[in-house]
């Protein structure tokens, strides 16, 4: 592991900006008690105000047990259901207003305002379908390979309501990528959709799902059925094809079960509701467990106090649900408090550098949550473009990586008008919700700086040593938290000993019973300075940060390895001015492969064929070997400088120094 612990800060301190009076006296939070009561010497007790947003079915008799350390228990012997609290125990106040605002991508189609009633009717329904046709019950896994569409809460909360364990997979990702999930996770069932808009195109996507099956199949994992939605009711789109006993079309079958209602399944609290997948230093992406009672409690409360949601606002979160960000703050957590979540299928500068600013007009959105590089974006193509349409946010949130201050000042002034808060929130995909931000109307915002812990997490910045490091010390460290919370991963799904060596295995005493030996490791590097906020310099392990989505450099490299000939391949990350990070890759051949224009295509197609378009690389370049240590290590910094152009630093203790200058000039 290499990293930037040690290393001093770069860049100076931004100023603070504030909030307006206006956005406090509406704010959800403005009790500035809750630091007090959240402190680190109160946890776990302070938790039970977050479990207090929910309805359970019967109340926990323990807030945290950590006896099986670090698997921590939450909210012990409660019985909730995640669709109860996200649908029906809004109809009795809720039940005629928008949950979901679906907005096609084609302008020309109507936006569908999906009611709570409405919603409601169409998860029972739905559940019924799932319980009755593919036989699921309590406890099995579903994949879900679904685009941007109303369809997906929509089976994500059936799933919920029958206590099925939903693995949801981004829609973009290759045929490869979803079988691998399918296997992991023993899914076999799989539900997808024939086809979906991007970019101006209907895309074909059932096809790619009967490919997966095949993949599945073949490393062990049968998927039984596969449950199709249609893009178009009554249509099949894009020449999807069924296979017979096998694909079952959903909107069909869903005709037998009108008015079919089905009673929610009473969860324990420490049942698992979903497994995200994501990537880490090794090839194969883990699947992130998340638990009912502390996952739902945590993302509820952070969706309150620091997205600061009212059941009367519009709220657009761009994220794809396929992402842990869409799961918590699309789903989750916006319908858990009776919100109103916004839906987009396709690309937010299509068809012009005016479509996002249209829907927040069009739907007077007042609440918007976005990454980084969707910022860029949007500056790039439409800098002046918000100015153009009424719309009013009081609240903007970032997410993702870092912002520059320059980006985060534009988001402010232009897309804010000056008048919106931004929260800049740092978290993961295992940590479930928010790790870092400010509490909108109590702390002021720091461009560029994520801000301090959110109300009961504690994080600290460690050396390599083990010490935590003084805020304003100047120095960079290791990102960790010093607390459970409810929102952490349970487990990597099947493989606890991951879970622990990952997560744990740099700093905590592994044999304690005690939460306080346990120090979560995030993978960031970070610094703190005196007041508290946390500036995250990126990661330390082999992860890339495209686009605000990680990516492991060994998934890359094992794509690019399938190709006869492939000797050894590294990855490295390379600037980009919109995805913040791009990966960029080096090949070395076996005797005999010689490197041409088609080989080099061969590679780039191995890549979007195990992965997906979005681990395209920049270039590939072949080379005749690879700069390496002595024992024989790739190098990976030098190939990193040689990409960025930057200086190489000392090469002479390598095993073959000359090698750097014979890959420059292949680079050029
Ligand atoms: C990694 C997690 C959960 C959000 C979506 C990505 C980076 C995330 C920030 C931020 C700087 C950030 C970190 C983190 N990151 N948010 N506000 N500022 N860096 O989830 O795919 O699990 O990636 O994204 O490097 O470890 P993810």
């Amino acid at each position: 592991m290499s990293s930037d612990s040690g290393f001093a800060v770069r860049g100076k301190e931004e100023a603070y900006f504030y909030s307006s009076e206006e956005f406090k006296a509406q704010a959800n939070l403005t009790d500035e008690g809750i630091f007090e009561r959240f402190k680190y010497e109160n946890f776990p007790d302070y938790y039970a105000e977050f479990s207090e947003l929910l309805s359970w079915y019967k109340p926990y008799s323990k807030i945290f047990d950590g006896s099986d350390a670090p698997c921590w228990k939450w909210y012990v012997d409660g019985k909730l259901n995640a669709c109860y609290n996200c649908v029906d125990r809004h109809l009795a106040e809720l039940k005629n207003k928008t949950a979901i605002h679906f907005v096609p991508e084609l302008e020309e189609e109507q936006t569908q305002h999906i009611t709570y009633q409405e919603l409601w009717v169409r998860v029972n329904e739905l559940a019924a379908l799932l319980r009755d046709t593919a036989g699921l019950k309590k406890g099995d896994r579903v994949a879900l390979h679904m685009p941007m569409c109303a369809e997906l809460p929509i089976t994500m909360l059936a799933c919920a309501r029958l206590g099925l364990i939903h693995n949801v997979v981004f829609g973009g990702f290759s045929s490869s990528a979803c079988a691998d999930r399918i296997v992991d996770s023993g899914s076999r069932v799989l539900i997808t959709i024939d086809a979906y808009y991007r970019g101006g195109r209907l895309l074909p996507h059932k096809k790619v799902d009967d490919e997966s099956c095949e993949l599945a199949e073949k490393s062990g994992q049968k998927v039984d059925h596969v449950l199709v939605w249609q893009r178009y009711p009554g249509t099949i789109s894009a020449g999807a094809t069924l296979t017979e006993g096998r694909d079952i079309v959903i909107n069909e079958e869903l005709k037998k079960y009108y008015g079919v209602r089905v009673e929610p399944e009473e969860m324990d609290s420490n049942d698992p509701l979903f497994l995200m997948y994501t990537s880490g230093t090794t090839g194969k992406p883990k699947g992130a467990v998340h638990g009912t009672g502390g996952y739902l409690s945590y993302v509820t409360a952070m969706t309150k106090y620091i997205l600061d949601l009212h059941p009367e606002d519009v709220y657009w979160c761009t994220a794809d649900i396929g992402w842990i960000t869409g799961h918590s703050f699309t789903v989750y957590g916006p319908l858990a408090l009776g919100g109103s979540s916004v839906i987009y299928e396709g690309v937010p500068t299509y068809p012009d550098a005016g479509r996002s600013w249209r829907i927040a007009q069009d739907l007077d959105v007042n609440i918007f949550h976005t990454a980084p590089t969707a910022i860029r974006a949007l500056r790039k193509v439409g800098p002046d473009e918000p100015q153009k349409y009424d719309f009013h946010f009081k609240h903007m949130t970032t997410v993702g990586e870092p912002i520059e201050p320059e980006v985060w000042r534009w988001y402010e002034s232009v897309v804010g008008r000056g008048k919106a808060v931004i929260c800049d929130t740092y978290w993961q995909t295992e940590t479930g919700g928010f790790l870092c931000s400010t509490v909108p109307a109590l702390q002021p915002m720091k461009p560029g700086s994520a801000g301090p812990g959110v109300p009961g997490i504690h994080p600290g910045i460690f050396d390599e040593e083990g010490n935590m490091l003084e805020p304003g010390c100047g120095k960079a460290g290791n990102v960790c938290i010093r607390n459970p919370w409810p929102g952490c991963m349970q487990v990597v799904w099947g493989n606890r000993e991951r879970f622990v060596n990952d997560y744990y295995g740099m700093y905590s005493r592994l044999d304690s019973k005690d939460w306080h030996d346990w120090l979560y490791l995030t993978g960031d590097a970070g610094s703190m300075s005196k007041d508290g906020y946390v500036r995250i310099h990126g990661r330390i392990d082999d992860v890339i940060n495209v686009s605000g989505h990680r990516l492991g450099t060994k998934e890359i490299e094992s794509a690019a390895l399938t190709v006869e000939g492939v000797a050894e391949a590294a990855v490295v990350a390379v600037a980009n001015e919109i995805k913040g990070k791009e990966p960029e890759i080096y090949v070395s051949l076996k005797p005999g492969f010689e490197s041409s224009e088609e080989f080099v295509q061969k590679i780039a197609d191995a890549i979007t064929r195990e992965i997906g378009k979005i681990a395209k690389c920049r270039n590939v370049w072949i080379v005749p070997d690879m700069p390496k240590t002595r024992s024989g290590k790739i190098m990976r910094r030098v190939l990193a400088a040689i990409s960025g152009k930057s200086d190489v630093g000392n090469v002479m203790t390598l095993a073959n120094p000359e090698i750097v200058e014979t890959i420059q000039n292949i680079v050029k």
